[in-house]
């Protein structure tokens, strides 16, 4: 039985596996199909943070698939007011069919994953977004830009930050990551990301200048200055990511037909303009549509597995 906590844990050809899965029962439904991959099955979904876009598509994406999720809010269950992860784990795998957690620290879901008997899926930590990833990379796939791509990350080195050093260093594509100093990505993460490099022959780069970056990219993207966590720090943030701004100027210095990709929520005037983010070259609502497809590529895969073991 395998989990989905990191892309860090899959091969390219698993990656693409996933992603293909989930881009043939897009087809399907897109035709009017529903096939029940996961007929009866229940999926229960634990936030501790706030969401629309991981509990909107996972919510759906079961109940199209034959099942149905369960939405469990830290607020109200007993894990809100102490209960281990551990015990948590083995009720819910008693239960259910598969757990789909977003959490602050990896460490907990990771431990929450070493006593569960069913898959767990990663919805968001601090340290990675990889249902988010997944996703990105089926929307890169839809616009042409899979082959190869120069990618361009200008924001804060965070999850998203990670979660695409962990797809470029599997999938073999150029990254050029621009952050502010002080907001630097994950040393262990950077180093995995060189690790997987050395057989995939991706190409990562680190800049304090987002012109550079960006200047030739194919896929440009950024992401919040205020994740979920660091709200105290926003005037500070605000300060110190002047210039990360992505916008029309920005744009110009990638390639004409750069696709401009945003996990959302957005937050105009800051990481990105409105400008950019309505533009022709903003592709984030097939983005956010494809976490709906991309995640039943992965619910559909982690169960086979589960038969398979
Ligand atoms: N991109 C994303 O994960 O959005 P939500 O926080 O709305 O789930
Ligand atoms: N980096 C953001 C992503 C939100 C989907 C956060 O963690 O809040």
């Amino acid at each position: 039985m395998r989990h989905f906590l990191s892309l860090k844990d899959f091969t390219k050809e698993e990656i693409l596996q996933m992603i293909e899965l989930g881009l043939r029962v897009k087809a399907e439904v897109k035709a009017g199909r529903y096939t029940p991959y996961l007929e009866k099955q229940v999926l229960a979904m634990i936030f501790e943070k706030s969401s629309t876009r991981t509990r909107v598509s996972f919510e759906t994406g079961i109940f199209q698939l034959g099942g149905t999720g369960l939405f469990l809010s830290s607020r109200d269950i007993q894990l809100g007011r102490g209960e281990p992860m551990k015990d948590t784990a083995r009720v819910i795998s008693r239960m259910c069919d598969m757990v789909m957690i977003r959490t602050y620290k990896q460490e907990k879901l990771e431990e929450f994953a070493n006593f569960s008997d069913i898959p767990v899926i990663n919805g968001l930590t601090d340290m990675y977004h990889p249902v988010q990833l997944m996703a990105d990379y089926m929307t890169m796939i839809e616009h042409g830009k899979d082959k190869r791509p120069i990618v361009a990350y200008v924001g804060d080195g965070n999850n998203m930050a990670h979660s695409w050093l962990m797809l470029a260093s599997k999938m073999g594509f150029e990254l050029r990551i621009a952050t502010p100093k002080g907001y630097e990505c994950n040393a262990a993460v950077v180093a995995d990301a060189a690790e997987f490099a050395k057989t995939s022959g991706a190409v990562i780069e680190f800049t304090n200048d987002p012109k550079d970056a960006v200047c030739g990219a194919d896929v440009v993207t950024t992401d919040t200055w205020v994740s979920m966590g660091s709200e105290e720090e926003k005037d500070r943030r605000i300060k110190d990511f002047s210039g990360y701004t992505v916008d029309s100027e920005m744009m110009k210095l990638a390639r004409a037909d750069a696709i401009f990709l945003h996990c959302l929520p957005a937050y105009r005037g800051l990481e990105v303009t409105e400008e950019v983010l309505e533009s022709d070259q903003s592709v984030v609502f097939d983005e956010a549509e494809n976490r709906l497809h991309a995640q039943k590529g992965v619910m559909v895969w982690l169960n086979e597995k589960r038969l398979e073991a």
